[in-house]
């Protein structure tokens, strides 16, 4: 099918993608949140689907309007990007983690807003599950593909989760400082899969997001040949 649709190699490949942030309520009026935009993710479910592949995006809050895709399911915390992307899972063939999932939440969050009584405030949080793992031990499995945010020794710590987490690619991108890759325009990243590298410079996230579609397009063929 590759062959015959050379522009489509994804043709009918079925596609679940995590975006954006999570937020993790430390009241009804506050959360824990982080600077991940969603805008890596919404241009890769956007050139995933160019490819011929029928993307379900499962999105935490954003400022972007989702490009027309198979079904988008916006959800606010971790625990629930969880339960949809794991009520989702066997339907996929192909699984991409941009998500900027929050790795702890606040274990009990106040029913009411917190007031400032005290000096200091302590907030106890608990780890949150960690979706992409998950998905990559599932038995079978789907195709998988996970992100690495670091902000230093960025091949070394990527190349630990791939192996750790058993994904069949990673792409690491630089965070903070001048070069980081939240909250701007332009992008760079490594990507990485058992026994490969390719380095995607420097450009607009909307390209970035077509050179990488491509690859996991052909790494993807090539695990199924
Ligand atoms: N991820 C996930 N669920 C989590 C945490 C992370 O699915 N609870 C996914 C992200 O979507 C990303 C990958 O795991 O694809 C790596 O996220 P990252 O934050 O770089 O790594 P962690 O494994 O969380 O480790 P650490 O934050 O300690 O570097
Ligand atoms: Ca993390």
């Amino acid at each position: 099918a590759a062959a015959l649709h050379p522009a489509r190699p994804l043709d009918g490949v079925r596609v679940l993608l995590t975006a954006g942030p999570t937020r993790e309520p430390l009241d009804p009026v506050r959360y824990l949140g982080n600077r991940s935009s969603g805008r890596m993710g919404y241009a890769l479910a956007e050139a995933l689907t160019a490819l011929g592949a029928r993307v379900t995006l499962v999105s935490g809050p954003t400022a972007l309007t989702p490009p027309p895709l198979e079904q988008v399911v916006q959800v606010e915390t971790a625990l629930q990007m969880h339960a949809e992307v794991i009520a989702r899972a066997d339907a996929c063939e192909l699984f991409v983690g941009t998500a900027a999932v929050a790795d702890y939440r606040p274990v009990d969050p106040a029913e009411t807003k917190i007031k400032k009584e005290r000096a200091a405030l302590e907030i106890r949080l608990e780890r949150n599950p960690d979706i992409l793992a998950e998905v990559a031990a599932r038995r079978p499995a789907p195709f998988t593909v996970g992100f690495a945010a670091e902000t230093e020794r960025v091949e070394h710590y990527a190349h630990g989760k791939l192996v750790d987490k058993g994904l069949d690619m990673i792409a690491a991108n630089r965070v903070g400082g001048p070069r980081g890759g939240f909250e701007r325009e332009e992008n760079a990243l490594t990507v990485l899969w058992p026994g490969g590298q390719r380095d995607l410079p420097m450009m607009a996230k909307p390209r970035l997001a077509r050179a990488l579609a491509e690859l996991i397009a052909e790494r993807y063929l090539e695990h199924h040949a």
